[in-house]
């Protein structure tokens, strides 16, 4: 099938490679010229596992072809749009990128009475698609062109993956005809096809990524209650909280990957949870329904990043001139995101201290850090030396390097903050003087 697709960010660079790897003939076009050239060497203006490989592949096999012009939607029969929709400052969704892209699409469509299908791939609230989308092709008279919503439920780190084997294809549409023509090209992708309303594929989004934070956010609620519960760890609690039958499958063979989740940490970020949050909080409002759930969920998640600093200054009893490490500043492990990162969070509250802030993490190259290394902080390059000369160090991200955080420990005085609980057995935590954590009660910090 011909395809284009319309913003080559994260979602809709991945769309295309993805579905030129099934054999579509694929034109990838964006506004960006810089962005497009860099694309045209080959090279993914992002850190994402196994698009580049593929993105050389199908653009010297050339069914994947690249264009700054929405004219060149001419030949396609299904157009994606996968621009961003970022948060405006209230948390309300900001739809003014979406709705410039889909009224210039309107025009170049306006000169041909061709039959389309127009895939809304962006994240968009409830309504958005029959309202507000629909209604901009049917002033412009394209009677011919069908709108579908088809939401990406792709996580940093593991995109491609993702794309190549969904586990739910949810196609939102009025239209049957254009129901299978979309339902005909996932089809070589073996998901569950799901063909609904529109508005029920864009709430089915946010319900999914606020399901996500609310695990977490209901698992950072645990913690503070085991850290005033002598006796108790916030691990061995939701470990127990795992074994329920209802979160095995395949008979109990296999624990559900969901319940990795249900994990205390030191709050989620990235630039989809916060965001996707917020707007369904914002849309609920907007629709006369208090969303006291989802306002709790977001309550505790600004929180969870303070709790830390508040350990450092029961460690410390203070921040002015003490030496911290923070371990991982991207939003999670195994990418270099830093957008809503809990990591900086807890940066931007020790230097507000006064704290003589040290930052490591193994993704994040320092050039994205300029901004902290012209207030003064170092930027290290390894954990070893991250490590060696400070008072204290908070493990903030999930990432892998950080569990053999004692190979390189030789500062016997360091204070471990585990904010992640990724330093299990109890011979690591002796490397440490102090070790306090996340979920732990204050009978239970290690001293050693
Ligand atoms: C998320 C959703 O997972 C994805 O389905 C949706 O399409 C986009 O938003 P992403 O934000 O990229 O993807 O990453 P994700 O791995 O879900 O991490 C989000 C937050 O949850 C991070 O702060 C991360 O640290 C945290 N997390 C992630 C956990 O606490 N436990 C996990 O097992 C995974």
């Amino acid at each position: 099938m011909k395809i284009s697709i319309i913003g080559c960010g994260f979602v809709g660079l991945i769309t295309a490679v993805g579905f030129a790897s099934k054999g579509n003939l694929v034109k990838a076009i964006d506004i960006d010229q810089a962005r497009l050239s860099e694309i045209r060497k080959g090279r993914v203006p992002f850190y994402e596992e196994g698009v580049e490989k593929l993105l050389k592949t199908y653009l010297n096999q050339e069914n994947l072809s690249l264009s700054s012009s929405l004219e060149d939607v001419d030949e396609s029969e299904v157009v994606f749009i996968c621009v961003q929709t970022p948060p405006q400052l209230n948390g309300a969704i900001d739809l003014k990128i979406l709705m410039t892209a889909v009224k210039d699409l309107a025009d170049v469509f306006k000169k041909s009475a061709k039959s389309r299908i127009v895939v809304i791939r962006s994240t968009v609230i409830p309504g958005t698609t029959e309202n507000m989308i629909m209604p901009i092709f049917q002033q412009n008279g394209n009677l011919n062109t069908e709108i579908v919503f088809n939401p990406e439920f792709l996580r940093e780190g593991s995109a491609l993956s993702d794309f190549l084997n969904p586990d739910r294809i949810v196609i939102g549409t009025n239209s049957a005809k254009a129901g299978k023509v979309i339902s005909k090209l996932y089809t070589p992708f073996n998901a569950p096809i799901i063909i609904t309303t529109p508005s029920t594929a864009e709430l089915s989004k946010y319900a999914s990524n606020a399901l996500l934070a609310t695990l977490i956010s209901y698992s950072n609620e645990i913690a503070k209650i085991c850290e005033r519960t002598p006796n108790t760890d916030v691990e061995d609690v939701l470990g127990i909280v795992h074994l329920d039958r209802r979160f095995k499958i395949l008979n109990g063979e296999i624990k559900a990957d969901i319940v990795s989740y249900l994990k205390a940490g030191c709050g989620f970020g990235g630039s989809c949870l916060p965001k996707d949050l917020s707007a369904l909080i914002a849309y609920a409002q907007s629709i006369k329904e208090e969303p006291f759930l989802l306002k709790a969920v977001a309550h505790v998640n600004k929180y969870q990043p303070k709790r830390l600093v508040k350990m450092v200054l029961i460690a410390l009893g203070g921040l002015e001139n003490k030496k911290i490490a923070v371990l991982g500043v991207a939003f999670k492990g195994g990418t270099d995101d830093l957008r809503d990162s809990p990591g900086l969070k807890i940066v931007d509250e020790l230097l507000e201290g006064k704290a003589k802030v040290t930052i490591f993490d193994p993704l994040v190259v320092s050039l994205q850090l300029q901004r902290y290394k012209d207030k003064g902080v170092i930027i290290a390059s390894s954990l070893k030396e991250a490590i060696e000369d400070v008072d204290v160090c908070i493990i903030t991200s999930n990432a892998s390097e950080f569990r053999s955080i004692n190979k390189y420990l030789r500062n016997k005085k360091l204070i471990i903050i585990d904010g992640r609980r990724i330093l299990k057995s109890s011979k690591k935590i002796k490397i440490a003087k102090t070790y306090y954590a996340i979920g732990l009660p204050k009978e239970r910090i290690y001293i050693s």
